[in-house]
């Protein structure tokens, strides 16, 4: 587990093979399994595959030419008809696309989790005529890698771990 969540990289650039459908239903399985509060499960999942409606999708971003690049599109949003606590809805969502990113590495294809788009979440869900109580929370762009060495770092544990003036241990 461990080394599926090290070796997970943000993919930015893909071969143009299209993703089996096959695997874009165990990634949707990875999401759809997350924990939620009260289990609620707030996520919507929106498929893209057709180039035009990527291509548009694409300029609601400054990340446009990841998701040009991408063939297949994962949009995520939280269903505000099902929301309970928007925190919790936030956190609850934010675990399925990470289980949606892992899926998809451990079945070697490469994604990204795109946030910018965000800042526009409101043109993207009226480009896509769809209801008012979707919002979107994220894009996940999804096809085979690129063969690159991508690489990534994180904080060392000493540095996220919070001191207390009690004895814990
Ligand atoms: C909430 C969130 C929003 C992100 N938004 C973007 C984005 O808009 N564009 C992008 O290229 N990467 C985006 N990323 C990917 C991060 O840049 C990436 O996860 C981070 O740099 C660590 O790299 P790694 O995923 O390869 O470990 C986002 C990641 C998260 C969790």
């Amino acid at each position: 587990m461990l080394t599926t969540i090290k070796t997970r990289r943000s993919v930015r650039q893909y071969k143009e093979i299209i993703p089996k459908n096959a695997d874009i239903k165990k990634i949707l399985e990875a999401g759809r399994w997350a924990p939620s509060g009260l289990n609620n499960q707030p996520w919507r999942f929106l498929i893209v595959k057709n180039k035009g409606v990527i291509n548009a999708i694409s300029e609601f971003t400054k990340y446009s030419k990841v998701i040009k690049g991408a063939p297949v599109l994962i949009l995520v949003f939280l269903d505000l008809k099902a929301s309970y606590n928007r925190d919790k809805d936030l956190m609850a969502i934010g675990a399925s696309i990470q289980n949606m990113l892992l899926m998809a590495h451990s079945l070697k294809l490469g994604a990204c989790w795109l946030g910018e788009i965000l800042n526009k979440k409101e043109d993207v869900r009226k480009f896509l005529k769809l209801d008012k109580n979707l919002e979107l929370m994220a894009v996940i762009s999804l096809g085979y890698p690129v063969k690159k060495k991508l690489k990534s770092n994180r904080k060392p544990l000493q540095a996220l771990l919070i001191n207390s003036a009690l004895p814990l241990f």
